[in-house]
């Protein structure tokens, strides 16, 4: 950052905020559960419920004659009470959806104030449809339905004390409540007396006496939660929170009584199968904290927040995959423990809120993706060109800055589709105003850009600076939409890079149509638009956890007021998503018909993946950054946003040349890859190294355009189903116990192919474990490796990615380099044909026109690629047919398609791309003839290597068919006898 010259009175804050950006991070900056009073209270109610033992006793219970079942749905409710607080009833209602996924919600009835429901309306896609099948049974001491295809799966809720249990087959499968944590502190008044301790058992009770009196303790006087701590005030560092409406914390414990892995809950920069937090010798002494904040320069090992929080928990074991979904917009905290192995016991406690609860019944992990997607929606389809490489810096300076570099780009022949422009861009940090010193003509600029149909992306923050003269705060202010300090009046002022600012609500639906407007780039009646922008430019969401660097964790107080009332502290880890959500909706509105908008996003929260895609904020140009950063890519594709990325280099610092290219190898094997840099490194574009390390980056690129059929089939599969693009070992092979921690190789989509990124300084070898006893080809080699189980050491110099195809795929490349993606549109295919032990393979290709929704009309080609067994039975045939109309169910986002046409606009419009090349791998004996159906022969050679069929290891035998002359949108055979 530069501050000579800037403005006066934030120049020492910003000095202080970037002084701090290049120092170790400052943990202190950051509350650990022992300085944040809730989390202080949910754990001292989890250490006396341990010391109390089996003694223990949740005093929540559900009023047996309150239960009522609703007559014509899976749902009932009930009236709960504690014992404690007698006067106070809850109000527990549990339906089972139509999938099988049951919601639990529970909340205070007629309390002093309405605790904060609406966490769920900005989570979830539409409201869950309540399944019309199940009946409840009510018992004396229980209710229970029993359900699923094959009546396999019941949920009893018990009654004293409340208990909820999803099993199947029997076996308990989630628990609710069965440790007894559970805590709704109710709203009250500041002068309440908290309830009176039961009197302490006395000495020299005899032993029955003694273990009727410890009971009573337990129920009454342990559960008292001691001195009032932290109720109606906190401070940390320098700021108080004035807690005007009390505590109001929840705790909950979830169990997996089956289950010894727990994923999920991102974001933090850990292993993917989640270490322990609490209990003997656990990993980390701290719980996992959801509380999006800006924490540059994070530790790559630690449970600390960071900028992103999905409520969202997956449990694993051999025999089932099962899910939480706690849909809770406030801090929230979570301790996991292993009370043994293959079990689990995690404990949540959240700042506010109501209890809203949905348990995922599995059993795969398939299933489970599935019944958390139809809730919070599927990743969107982002435009093609997002998934080319992405080079972005703090900052290019100029409009001859970004000119200069596209051409260096050009002349080195480095494949680019989109130039970022960081806040430098704009007057003093005021969002969509150009500095026109620097950039005179932005409009041209970016034309200059989009010539060779490529994109720019600009930031836009959520801090507006508090001037008149900037159009943009004096709207909003005169709207009133910006966020209220917490007297409930005015606006709230904090500082960040444009000095003195504030923050439009984004809750508050009446800065919607204008944030739209903001976003035009044709003049507007009403105000401000970006008439200094294009259509296609994408943007960048930063900020917006918010960050605000003189508040409390570098974030908003608490007792800020949005929107309906609601504190802050409600809503906090929602609020960067409806930023992005807002941003995504004006992009949307730009241009008609509309194009798919690209949106990036540093802060998010559960459902998020409806509005584009997120990076992993403000690592280090470390290798353990390296590492983690493919780790906490996995964790956010499991809680659906798999449009995920690290910033390849490492934002700070400036790393050697081999950890850059390493860098980009992983970065190229990540759904969003894009290089990025401080404003205090050394400039990195990846023309400015010395051979061979130059050249090694450019492979990696043109690697990364051959494959982006493979991406944009894996982008498009998921955002039709919610399986992530990047699936862990323990998602491909469930049951393989070996294999559920791995959390540094992965497969990509349902291409088959693995990658395990090397990122080891002065690495030569890499270990890869394979799961399963089928043929592995070496991308590059096709040198067939056999796991069985077992690790394999392959070669992996710094050019040398570890990158196999599994035997039975197939996977569509296009080879031609090219400077954008867009450029590649009528080039010819690929296919890799990768046979497996009974010398077949699959694969699938989809395309569109990549920026359009003309694909939710049938305007695309998905094809499925199949090698089976000839008619004649010895030989093989390669078949191309139209997936779309054999499975139009599963065509568009789950979405039939009523009427679907093979030759629609978009497939005729691409009938001449053909395929150029054939390579089947494996086949184990030279053809005799190569042909297709109708006889004409084919020009082809063949290598004499390995089959796939038999034990052997080694190059596998190659069959090249050249030009077999076929469409990549029609449907063919070809047969090798
Ligand atoms: C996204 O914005 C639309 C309006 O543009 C709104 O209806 C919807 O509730 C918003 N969702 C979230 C998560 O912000
Ligand atoms: C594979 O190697 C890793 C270390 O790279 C090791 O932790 C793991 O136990 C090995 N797995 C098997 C099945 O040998």
């Amino acid at each position: 950052m530069r501050l000579s010259g800037q403005l006066v009175p934030f120049t020492s804050l910003l000095f202080l905020y970037c002084s701090l950006t290049v120092s170790a991070l400052k943990t202190g900056d950051w509350k650990t559960c022992s300085q944040s009073a809730f989390c202080r209270r949910g754990r001292a109610l989890a250490g006396r419920a341990k010391e109390a033992g089996a003694n223990w006793k949740s005093p929540y219970a559900i009023e047996p004659t309150s239960v009522v079942v609703a007559a014509d749905e899976a749902a009932f409710s009930a009236a709960v009470k504690s014992s404690i607080y007698p006067d106070i009833t809850f109000k527990l209602d549990l339906q089972v959806l139509d999938d099988g996924v049951v919601r639990v919600r529970m909340d205070e009835v007629d309390g002093l104030r309405q605790r904060y429901n609406e966490a769920s309306n900005w989570a979830l896609n539409s409201e869950p449809s309540v399944s019309k099948q199940i009946e409840w049974t009510v018992g004396k001491g229980d209710v229970r339905a029993v359900y699923g295809a094959k009546k396999d799966i019941s949920v009893v809720v018990n009654f004293s004390p409340l208990k909820i249990t999803l099993l199947r087959g029997g076996k308990e499968e989630i628990v609710l409540n069965g440790e007894g944590l559970l805590h709704l502190e109710h709203f009250r008044n500041k002068a309440e007396p908290p309830p009176a301790p039961t009197e302490v058992p006395e000495e020299g009770l005899d032993g029955e006496e003694e273990a009727q009196q410890v009971m009573e303790v337990n129920s009454a006087s342990s559960w008292f939660e001691g001195e009032p701590d932290g109720y109606w005030e906190e401070s940390f560092l320098s700021w108080t929170d004035k807690k005007p409406k009390g505590p109001e914390s929840l705790s909950l414990d979830i169990n997996f009584p089956r289950h010894g892995h727990v994923y999920g809950i991102p974001q933090h920069a850990t292993g993917l199968s989640l270490p322990t937090t609490t209990g003997e010798d656990s990993f980390f002494d701290e719980p996992y904290r959801l509380f999006n904040a800006d924490v540059f320069e994070y530790l790559a090992s630690s449970p600390m927040s960071l900028y992103g929080s999905i409520p969202l928990m997956y449990a694993h074991s051999a025999s089932s995959t099962v899910g939480v979904f706690h849909v809770v917009g406030s801090e929230s905290w979570i301790d996991v423990a292993h009370p043994k192995d293959g079990s689990t016991n995690t404990h949540w406690v959240s700042e506010s809120g109501i209890l809203d609860t949905f348990l995922l019944p599995g059993p795969t992990p398939e299933d489970v993706f599935a019944q958390y997607a139809r809730l919070t929606g599927t990743p969107v389809l982002p435009a093609h060109w997002a998934l080319g490489y992405h080079q972005c810096r703090w900052n290019y300076v100029s409009s001859d800055d970004v000119r200069s570099v596209q051409q260096r780009f050009d002349e080195e022949d480095f494949p680019v589709d989109v130039f970022w422009l960081d806040i430098e861009y704009s007057e003093e940090h005021k969002y969509f105003i150009w500095d026109k010193k620097n950039f005179p003509d932005p409009v041209d600029m970016t034309q200059d850009v989009e010539k060779i149909a490529r994109k720019m992306v600009v930031i836009i923050d959520p801090h507006l600076k508090r001037t008149q003269d900037y159009p943009v705060y004096k709207e909003a202010s005169e709207l009133g939409i910006l966020v209220k300090p917490s007297s409930g009046e005015g606006e709230y002022e904090g500082w960040c890079w444009s000095g003195s600012s504030s923050w439009v609500d984004f809750f508050n639906p009446g800065s919607w149509d204008w944030w739209k407007k903001l976003f035009k780039t044709t003049p507007q009646e009403n105000g401000f638009s970006w008439i200094d922008s294009t259509e296609s430019v994408g943007i960048w969401n930063d900020m917006n956890e918010p960050s605000v660097f003189n508040g409390p964790e570098i974030s908003m107080p608490r007792d800020n007021v949005h929107y309906g009332g609601w504190e802050h502290r409600d809503v906090h880890n929602i609020n960067g998503m409806l930023f992005s959500n807002q941003t995504w909706q004006a992009l949307l509105a730009r241009s008609n018909p509309p194009k798919r908008p690209f949106v990036l996003t540093r802060s998010f929260f559960a459902g998020s993946q409806r509005f584009g895609a997120m990076w992993t904020g403000d690592n280090m140009g470390t290798w353990e950054h390296m590492a983690v950063g493919i780790k906490m890519v996995l964790a956010n594709n499991l809680g659906g946003m798999s449009f995920s990325g690290s910033d390849v280099g490492g934002f700070f610092g400036n790393p050697e040349p081999e950890m850059l290219v390493r860098w980009y190898e992983v970065g190229a094997f990540g759904p969003f890859f894009r290089a990025h840099a401080h404003i205090d490194t050394k400039r990195r574009e990846p023309y400015l190294l010395d051979e061979p390390y130059k050249s090694i980056i450019r492979d990696v690129l043109r690697l990364r355009y051959k494959l982006l059929p493979m991406w944009y089939t894996a982008f498009r599969e998921t955002s039709v189903t919610g399986i992530p693009i990047l699936r862990p070992q323990f998602v491909m092979f469930p049951k393989d116990e070996a294999g559920f921690a791995i959390d540094d190789q992965y497969y990509i989509g349902s291409s088959g192919l693995l990658v395990k990124p090397v990122t080891e300084k002065g690495a030569t070898e890499a270990t890869v474990y394979l799961g399963e006893k089928q043929a592995y080809y070496d991308y590059f080699t096709s040198h067939i490796h056999r796991g069985n189980q077992k690790n394999i050491t392959v070669k992996a110099e710094l050019h040398q990615i570890p990158l196999f195809i599994r035997g039975g795929s197939i996977i569509p490349t296009r080879e031609r380099p090219r400077r954008s993606s867009p450029l590649m549109k009528m080039d010819p295919f690929t296919l890799r044909v990768a046979l497996d032990d009974q010398r077949k393979a699959r694969g699938e290709l989809y395309l569109d026109d990549g920026e359009t929704f003309a694909h939710e009309q049938g305007n695309f080609v998905w094809r499925e690629f199949k090698a089976e067994a000839s008619k004649k039975g010895k030989g093989i045939t390669l078949s191309s047919l139209d997936l779309a109309a054999a499975r139009p169910s599963d065509a568009v986002d789950g979405k039939a398609l009523s009427e679907y046409r093979g030759t629609n606009d978009f497939a005729a419009s691409v009938s001449p791309v053909k395929v150029e090349r054939i390579v089947v791998l494996g086949l184990g004996g030279k053809p005799t003839s190569v042909s297709t159906d109708s006889g004409a022969p084919l020009e082809w050679d063949y290598y004499d290597g390995v089959a796939a069929v038999g034990k052997k290891e080694g190059v596998a035998s190659i069959l090249t068919i050249k030009n077999p002359g076929v469409s990549v949108s029609s449907d063919w055979n070809i047969v090798i006898e």
